[in-house]
């Protein structure tokens, strides 16, 4: 288990930064009631962030998605700064949520009062170096495959991960890094693969890179568009959004899941070798592209 912050953390809760002591919710809060918020996580090397304004504009993306108003985004971000400046981190991820707060009594019907301030809260956890070694092979684990039993509107970065933390944890207890997700979509006959509990799922395949597309079943998620510029942009390597099945990624040559925290090789599914049971040159590659991005930034 990750060691408790200390309680003189600062961190940014009820309009300002404080020690982590001085830094409580309402028992009657949305977001604990109702899972009624949404939130990012920001990587920081060196004090600085990686790839900050995109996740702003999801966070935007996710507020207008639970109609949850009053925070700019852009302001979100400075205060991340701020806080990272002020916590004196070189290495960290920064914990960004928007909840509703506290409306009164528990109440399905949302109703927002004209004086409305969304709670925002941010937290800054240290975290080891990026393995600066760019040729190193990633990390690498293995996968099991579970039903997709999420709400549809996973292009929302949604407070609502219960069913992703069960899935995570039954991955866990199979001696697996990640649970991917597979689920029959209205109005088609197959599962696909969506992505992973808190990850987006690539394959390879004859040299090819496959990943869900961004059609609202996956979150967009800021890593995966970082790996697809520079599969494009700089290894020349060929990709398409388009679905696959648990099947073809049993198949594959190569697995790998990714996000903002970690690009991780999968090197089996059921305890069933990827490939063979290694990560793959092509992982490595666009891990290697993927590092050298963070360090140039
Ligand atoms: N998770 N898909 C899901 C369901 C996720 O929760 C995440 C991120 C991703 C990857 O998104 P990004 O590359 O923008 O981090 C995809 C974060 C890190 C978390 O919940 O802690």
């Amino acid at each position: 288990m990750p060691a408790p912050l200390p309680p003189d953390t600062i961190v940014y809760a009820h309009g300002d930064f404080r020690p982590l002591a001085q830094a409580s919710y309402a028992l009657e809060e949305r977001g604990v009631l109702f899972a009624d918020g949404v939130y990012e996580v920001v990587r920081y090397d060196r004090g600085k962030p990686f790839a900050l304004k995109p996740h702003a504009d999801r966070l935007a993306n996710s507020l207008d998605g639970i109609d949850l108003p009053g925070l700019d985004a852009d302001e979100v971000a400075d205060l991340s700064n701020e806080l990272v400046k002020r916590a004196g981190h070189d290495h960290c991820k920064v914990y960004w949520q928007v909840t509703r707060g506290d409306l009164g009594p528990r109440d399905f019907l949302i109703q927002t009062p004209t004086d409305f301030k969304p709670n925002l809260t941010l937290i800054a956890y240290p975290t080891p170096p990026l393995q600066r070694d760019a040729t190193a092979l990633p990390p690498s684990g293995g996968a099991i495959i579970v039903e997709d039993c999420r709400w549809t509107k996973c292009w929302i970065k949604s407070l609502m991960l219960q069913p992703a933390s069960l899935a995570k944890t039954a991955a866990h207890k199979a001696g697996a890094v990640e649970a991917i997700f597979e689920r029959e979509k209205p109005g088609t006959t197959e599962s696909h693969i969506t992505e992973g509990s808190s990850t987006n799922v690539f394959i390879v395949r004859d040299g090819q890179l496959l990943t869900h597309p961004n059609d609202g079943w996956v979150l967009p998620g800021i890593t995966r568009d970082v790996l697809l510029d520079a599969a494009q942009n700089e290894l020349g390597l060929p990709f398409a959004e388009q679905t696959f099945t648990a099947a073809d990624l049993k198949a594959a040559d190569e697995v790998f899941v990714c996000s903002t925290t970690q690009l991780t090789a999968i090197t089996s599914v059921h305890g069933q070798p990827i490939g063979d049971g290694q990560p793959g040159p092509i992982t490595t590659a666009v891990n290697k592209a993927y590092t050298e991005r963070i360090l140039a930034d």
